[in-house]
């Protein structure tokens, strides 16, 4: 295929950047190429729309160009990727907010900037397809990224194209991402994960139980969970959230074999907070289910009875309460 013609005012750059052999040497000594592939940048959605080569490179007007000053090519990245800001202002604000912006700042020049995440003459949909959301994150955060791939969620948007499930950002933001250790993140968990896992309409195409989030907020983790984030979402709660039976990146369906929460392998899990219980310690708690004739009877039926009880007994002696009065009014007007 032919590369497309290059625009009128991108062609003069473009007599001298379309070399492949163009280069510069930067302060230490390494050589930055200077090549920009023609094809490439007019299939970009820059190069598609319009956005000429003087529309980011708002500096240089024709050669020779302002010297050259990076120390090195992460030098002259992180100087550089300030053009992007000019149109995505919004954007470039979110980011300065993130977690990614506060570890720059400390020092560590490996945290991403816009380049890194879309490139900056070759930027592409970054979420066409969905999988690649998360393979963007991947490049940098491997360990957690084999993690999520082996994970129910994950497997299900590497193996299946599945859009169903969460990628790293649905979780954790774009460009505003926040520190993931901190207790209000924490308290969020359960939030986070509702907002698939309590969706009728979402959940009916896995049969998937929509109960779990309001099983959760009921039982004696949930409770206080939820009444602590209400109070102070700053406090740490060390009650059980979500993550920290089904794991966080690794979450494994409730029954592979693997999973922290398959009857086998459950006590394990409970035991990282309660670590002195016995084997059968798990079955004293009703899962996420509302306790019904099938799953869980005697608590169904205890439930159950007391639900007949209690309005029966207070009926009694309401109707008691009642027709005792009565009596001693229709007495008292005999007597008189
Ligand atoms: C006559 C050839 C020539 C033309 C025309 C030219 N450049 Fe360059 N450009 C170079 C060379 C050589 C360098 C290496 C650094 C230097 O010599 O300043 C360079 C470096 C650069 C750099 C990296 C260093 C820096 O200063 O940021 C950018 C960006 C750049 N050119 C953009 C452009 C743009 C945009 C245009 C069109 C307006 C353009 N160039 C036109 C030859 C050219
Ligand atoms: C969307 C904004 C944008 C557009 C459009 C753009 N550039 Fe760049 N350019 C950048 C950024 C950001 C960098 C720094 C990249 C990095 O970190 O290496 C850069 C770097 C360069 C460099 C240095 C070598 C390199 O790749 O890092 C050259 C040369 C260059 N641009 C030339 C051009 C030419 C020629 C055009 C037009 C065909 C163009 N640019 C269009 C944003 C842009
Ligand atoms: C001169 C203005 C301008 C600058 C500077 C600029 N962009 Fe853009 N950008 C655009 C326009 C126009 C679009 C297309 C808008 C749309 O599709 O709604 C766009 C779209 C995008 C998209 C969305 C792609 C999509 O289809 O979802 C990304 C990502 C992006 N730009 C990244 C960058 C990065 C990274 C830089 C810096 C290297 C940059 N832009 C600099 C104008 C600019
Ligand atoms: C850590 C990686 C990462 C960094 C850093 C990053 N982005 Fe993005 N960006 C993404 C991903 C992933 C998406 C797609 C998100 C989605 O569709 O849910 C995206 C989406 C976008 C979009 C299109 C959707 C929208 O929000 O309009 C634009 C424009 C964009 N980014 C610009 C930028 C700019 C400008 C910067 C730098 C200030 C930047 N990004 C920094 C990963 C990143
Ligand atoms: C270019 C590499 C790179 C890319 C791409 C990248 N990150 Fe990061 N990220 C880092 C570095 C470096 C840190 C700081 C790690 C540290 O301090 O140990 C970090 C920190 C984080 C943190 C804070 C927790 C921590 O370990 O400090 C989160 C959350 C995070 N990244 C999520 C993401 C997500 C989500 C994406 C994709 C949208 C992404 N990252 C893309 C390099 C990257
Ligand atoms: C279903 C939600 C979810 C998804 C999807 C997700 N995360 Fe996380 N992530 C979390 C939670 C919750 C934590 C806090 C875990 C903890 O308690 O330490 C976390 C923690 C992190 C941390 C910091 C702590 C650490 O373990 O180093 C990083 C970095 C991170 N995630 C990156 C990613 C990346 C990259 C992806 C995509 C491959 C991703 N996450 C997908 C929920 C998610
Ligand atoms: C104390 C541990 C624990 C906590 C906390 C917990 N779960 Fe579970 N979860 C389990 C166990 C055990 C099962 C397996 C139940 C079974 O198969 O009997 C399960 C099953 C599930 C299932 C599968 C349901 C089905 O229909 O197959 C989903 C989805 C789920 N949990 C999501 C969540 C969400 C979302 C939260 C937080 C709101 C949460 N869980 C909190 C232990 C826990
Ligand atoms: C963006 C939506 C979304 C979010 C957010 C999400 N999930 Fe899921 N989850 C899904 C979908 C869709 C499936 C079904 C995937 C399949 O079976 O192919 C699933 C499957 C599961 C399963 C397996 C159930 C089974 O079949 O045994 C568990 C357990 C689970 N998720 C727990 C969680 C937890 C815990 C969180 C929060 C940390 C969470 N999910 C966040 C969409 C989501
Ligand atoms: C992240 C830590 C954590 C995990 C994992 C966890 N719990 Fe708990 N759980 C707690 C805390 C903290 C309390 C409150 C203890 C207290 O008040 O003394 C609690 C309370 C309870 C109680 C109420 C009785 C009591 O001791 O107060 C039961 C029953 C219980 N957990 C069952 C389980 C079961 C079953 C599992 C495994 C499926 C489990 N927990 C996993 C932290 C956890």
């Amino acid at each position: 295929m032919q590369p497309p013609a290059a625009r009128s005012g991108d062609q003069a750059c473009l007599s001298c950047h379309n070399s492949p052999e163009l280069s510069a040497t930067l302060g230490d000594g390494s050589k930055l190429s200077l090549f920009i592939d023609t094809k490439n940048f007019y299939k970009s959605v820059h190069g598609g729309r319009d956005v000429s080569c003087t529309d980011c490179h708002v500096d240089i007007k024709g050669y020779p160009h302002p010297k050259l000053q990076a120390r090195n090519k992460r030098d002259y990245a992180l100087t550089a990727y300030q053009l992007c800001r000019k149109c995505h202002t919004d954007n470039y604000t979110r980011t300065l907010d993130s977690m990614h912006a506060k570890v720059l700042a400390g020092g560590n020049f490996q945290a991403p900037v816009c380049t890194d995440c879309h490139s900056a003459h070759y930027v592409t949909p970054p979420n066409k397809p969905r999988r690649r959301i998360s393979d963007t994150c991947g490049t940098c955060h491997s360990n957690i990224y084999f993690a999520y791939v082996s994970s129910v969620h994950g497997k299900a948007l590497l193996e299946e194209s599945n859009v169903d499930v969460p990628v790293c950002t649905d979780c954790h933001g774009v460009h505003n991402i926040h520190d993931p250790r901190v207790a209000a993140f924490r308290a969020g968990t359960p939030e986070m994960c509702s907002k698939c896992h309590s969706d009728e309409k979402l959940m009916g195409k896995y049969k998937i139980s929509t109960q779990v989030f309001q099983t959760y907020l009921a039982d004696f983790h949930g409770v206080t969970v939820s009444l602590v984030k209400a109070e102070n979402p700053n406090i740490w709660t060390y009650k059980a959230v979500c993550t920290d039976c089904h794991g966080v990146h690794d979450i494994k369906k409730v029954d592979d074999p693997t999973s922290s929460v398959v009857r086998q392998n459950l006590v394990k899990t409970c035991r990282k907070c309660h670590p002195d219980v016995i084997e059968s310690f798990p079955a004293a708690w009703t899962s996420h289910y509302q306790p019904n004739k099938d799953r869980y009877a005697l608590v169904y039926y205890v439930n159950l009875f007391y639900k007949i009880f209690i309005p029966v007994t207070i009926g009694g002696m309401m109707v008691f309460i009642v027709l005792d009065y009565v009596r001693s009014i229709v007495n008292r007007r005999r007597k008189v």
